[in-house]
């Protein structure tokens, strides 16, 4: 019987550094075509662990899968002395992703705070080179400051082909403009109108930031059916069995990452 949580091997084929603690690896993944926006996969280290990080972009035509790695702790410490040509143990990919939003015609529109531009960036990669699917999209991101801006040069691409706001929280952005936190700009999105039928909301974030600006969205009259939200919760198994990432009745690894916020908003502390 096949053991599901057995990691396979996947030669690294690049790194980027994009900040001082977060790099980018492109992993070869013959396996790509299956993964959907938002899943996310367990990377791992023989004797060191496991941990559970999103697909930020995949290429199914080339093979590959990219992970934006963010260095806190014992086994992503471990990731970041790998070197290109290296092999990571991969499992996945894993959970409920944006596909579970139906973004066929309609107004989207995408907040992300800090490393939550990961989870995202597939799907805002395909929007954009697919703008016939949607209505429209418009952007909303929220970084520290301007050293903590990451995929800046692909956010200067979306940015000329769709209305998007980007804010620090101290110092100057990009431009310069705009600082202060995500949830101040939300009033000002250009895709906020009376009437919310088809517009859908995905915001990805630190917990709080996503508390407040799914408030802020729903203060303002956006029904909860119309917004989404991604989880990161600790986890061991990521296929429902040990418990880890239990919220009361929800399994995030199975039933999540990406919840709908009549849900999300019960899970938020
Ligand atoms: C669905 C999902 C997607 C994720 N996607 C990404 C991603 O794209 N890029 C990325 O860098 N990280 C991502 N994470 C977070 C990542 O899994 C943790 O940072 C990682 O487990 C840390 O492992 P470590 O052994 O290096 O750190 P540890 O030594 O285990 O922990 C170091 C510190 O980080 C804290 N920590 C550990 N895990 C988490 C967590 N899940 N959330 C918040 N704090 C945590 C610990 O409490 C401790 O303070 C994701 C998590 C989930 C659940
Ligand atoms: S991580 Fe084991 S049940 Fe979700």
């Amino acid at each position: 019987m096949e053991n599901i949580i057995m990691p396979k091997s996947y030669k690294i084929l690049n790194i980027k550094k994009m900040t001082d603690i977060e790099y980018l690896f492109r992993v070869e993944y013959p396996d790509a075509k299956e993964i959907k926006f938002g899943q996310f996969m367990q990377l791992s280290l023989p004797k060191v662990g496991e941990c559970p990080i999103s697909v930020t972009d995949f290429s199914g035509d080339d093979g590959w899968a990219e992970f934006l790695i963010r260095k806190v702790g014992v086994v992503t410490d471990e990731i970041f002395e790998l070197k290109p040509g290296d092999i990571i143990p991969m499992r996945g990919p894993y959970g409920k992703g944006f596909n579970q939003v139906d973004i066929n015609g309609k107004r989207v529109i995408i907040v992300a705070g800090g490393s939550g531009i990961a989870p995202v960036r597939s799907l805002i990669h395909h929007i954009d080179r697919n703008p016939d699917k949607v209505k429209a999209l418009e952007l909303l991101f929220g970084f520290k400051d301007e050293k903590s801006i990451l995929f800046k040069d692909e956010i200067m691409e979306w940015r000329k082909r769709n209305p998007m706001i980007l804010t620090v929280d101290k110092g100057c952005g990009i431009d310069g403009e705009c600082v202060g936190l995500v949830t101040e700009y939300v009033p000002q999105l250009r895709l906020m109108s009376d009437n919310f039928n088809d517009v859908e909301v995905i915001i990805v974030g630190p917990p709080n930031m996503m508390k407040y600006t799914a408030m802020s969205f729903e203060e303002l009259g956006v029904p909860a059916e119309r917004i989404w939200l991604s989880f990161e919760r600790k986890m061991s198994c990521a296929v429902g069995k040990c418990g880890h990432c239990r919220i009361d009745e929800v399994y995030v690894c199975l039933d999540g990452p990406v919840f709908n916020y009549t849900k999300a908003k019960y899970m938020l502390d």
